[in-house]
Parts: C-alpha cells; sequence; structure tokens
C-alpha cells in the first residue's frame, strides 16, 4: 500500500491524475493540498473538493495552500490556462458540488505533520508549481533530512520547455521554489516533459470512459475532449500530470537517472531545469530525472484503469 499525499493546481490533467491517485486500490490518500497554477488555490481547492466528492471519495481531506510564488506578491493567471483548462479549469464541465468543505488546517502544516509523522512510508505527488514544498521547507528546515520521496511533474531536461524555450509551466511559475526543492537533499524525481510528451491519452480513452458508467465516465470524457480539442488539436494530447502518478506507482515504466539537478533563476532561460554543475561528480545524486519512458505500458495503465469503472 503507497501512501500519498497529492499537490495541485486542479486543471484538467491534474484532475485526471487525482482521480487515478484517487481510485487506485493499492493507493492510501492521505489528504490533498492546493496551490496555483492552472486556476487560483481558491478555485483549485473547489475543484479538488468536487471531483473527489464525483470519484466517490469524499473522506479524502483537502488543504489550501499558498496562493502566489514566493517571490510575488499575487497570482496573475495566464490566459493560456484559461484556454487549455477552461474558465472554471474544469474544462468548462459541470460538476456537482461536494458537500465537504475544505480544511481549516494550512496545506503547510498539514504537509509539515504527514512528513514527520510518516517519514519514509509517504511519497509527496506535486502537479503544480512547487511554492507549497519550498515554503515547507522554509518554515520547518528540519525535514531537508525527510526520507520519504517526492514525485514532480515538471521542468524539461533533454527537451525545449513549453511556456518558451526553456521552461515548463509548473518551474516557471516559481522558479525559485523549485531551486529550493531541487537542492534541498530530498529524494526528488523529476517527471519532466522529457516524458510526458512521450505519452498520449487518445479520444478513444475519452470514448471508453464515457461508455464505462454514467456521470463520472461521462465528465471525465468530456474534460478530455475538451482539453485534446485545446493543446494539440487532433485526436490525443500528452500525458503531463497523470504520468507522475504514473510514476510513482510503476516507476519501471521509466527510464530514470540519477543527476543532481537545480533550477536557472536568472536571465533568458529563467525556471529551465538544469544539471547542477557544482555537484556533476556527485555519487550519490539525490535527485533523479525520468528520460525516456514505455509509452505502450503508460498507455495499458490508462485503459486498464479506466477512471470510471473502477468507481
Ligand atoms: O507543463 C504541464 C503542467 O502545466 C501540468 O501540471 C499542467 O496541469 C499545467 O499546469
Ligand atoms: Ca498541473
Amino acid at each position: 500500500m503507497s501512501n500519498f499525499i497529492h499537490d495541485l493546481d486542479t486543471g484538467v490533467d491534474d484532475a485526471i491524475a487525482l482521480a487515478l491517485a484517487a481510485t487506485d486500490p493499492s493507493v492510501t490518500l492521505l489528504g490533498v493540498t492546493g496551490t496555483y497554477g492552472n486556476v487560483t488555490t481558491d478555485v483549485g481547492v473547489r475543484n479538488t473538493l468536487d471531483v473527489l466528492a464525483l470519484v466517490g471519495r469524499t473522506d479524502v481531506p483537502v488543504y489550501a495552500g499558498q496562493g502566489h510564488a514566493l517571490e510575488q506578491e499575487a497570482f496573475h493567471r495566464h490566459e493560456v490556462s484559461a484556454r487549455i483548462h477552461g474558465e472554471n479549469g474544469l474544462a468548462q464541465v459541470n460538476i456537482p458540488p461536494s458537500p465537504r468543505s475544505v480544511e481549516p488546517e494550512r496545506a503547510i502544516d498539514f504537509l509539515i505533520r504527514s512528513m514527520h509523522e510518516l517519514n519514509d512510508a509517504l511519497t509527496i505527488i506535486t502537479t503544480g508549481p512547487l511554492t507549497n514544498l519550498a515554503t515547507v521547507l522554509i518554515e520547518d528546515p528540519s525535514l531537508r533530512s525527510w526520507k520519504g520521496s517526492i514525485v514532480v511533474m515538471g521542468g524539461a531536461l533533454t527537451v525545449r520547455g513549453n511556456i518558451n524555450h526553456f521552461s515548463e509551466a509548473n518551474i516557471s511559475q516559481d522558479p525559485e521554489a523549485a531551486k529550493i526543492v531541487f537542492e534541498s537533499g530530498l529524494d526528488v524525481t523529476m517527471v519532466g516533459l522529457d516524458v510526458t510528451m512521450r505519452s498520449r491519452l487518445h479520444l478513444r480513452d475519452a470514448a471508453r470512459w464515457r461508455s464505462g458508467s454514467g456521470t463520472v465516465g461521462a465528465f471525465f470524457a468530456d474534460m478530455l475532449e475538451y482539453y485534446i480539442a485545446h493543446t494539440l488539436g487532433t485526436d490525443e494530447t500528452y500525458v503531463h500530470d497523470p504520468s507522475a502518478v504514473i510514476c510513482a506507482l510503476h516507476p519501471e515504466y521509466f527510464t530514470i537517472v540519477p543527476l543532481c539537478l537545480t533550477v536557472e533563476t536568472e536571465g533568458i532561460d529563467r525556471g529551465r531545469t538544469i544539471v547542477d554543475h557544482r555537484r556533476l561528480t556527485e555519487r550519490n545524486p539525490f535527485t533523479k530525472v525520468c528520460v525516456d519512458v514505455n509509452a505502450h505500458l503508460v498507455d495499458s495503465y490508462l485503459g486498464t484503469i479506466a477512471i470510471c469503472a473502477t468507481v
């Protein structure tokens, strides 16, 4: 059994990743922490509660995290986020409101508490900017010796970025936070564009979800169809955030290289994930990066764990 906390900015692919984690029988989802990115933190938290309720997981607590990047005063949503994820973050698809509310405890306190309590028995999956995790490390530096695992959807090492030539969206939102996390000494696995752009979700997945079971399948199918139309515009799209959940559960699907990583925070390549040249000869790098994926295995995982069939 794997104990997960999912930290996310609930747009379309976050919602699919969340549903995978929330409905996989081998996962204990201890809680979900919200951040900004595809939407504001408040909207993301609301979306998270509603998606969890839709897949039958009103038992999972949801905590609100930081509202903006470490060195910013506020968060301003990118136009492209509204285009790809829809104004509501969920592809403009209607979803019944969850009866549950956000927890009064801060996401940061929940993360600190859980990391101390579970130590190496906890995996944190992040599919949004790394501001919450960096804030945890700033507020409780003792957690730099934490023994659990972090799986990060973000970055681009061997391929170009998706925000500009150099940087991927999640890292680009808060490069300072990502640098803190990557240099922290914690066990971090980067699941970046290097692999998320090699796997695909297809219109046929949407069709299968739609035929599977009533409103749940229809919701995810509607979202995926919108997302496909507004990303690649063909009959398929990339598998960004779900890849982080799949990597946490099935690292054997990926080629993972130990490498000391950091993030550029200055110049035109601000937000670029790079190999830390100061630690090139490090014998036991604590960070790892996925450089290849068996897309067929990802495809068959997405096929067998059809979201709508598991609830
Ligand atoms: O670059 C892909 C990432 O940006 C994903 O987490 C997606 O949800 C968007 O935020
Ligand atoms: Ca995301």
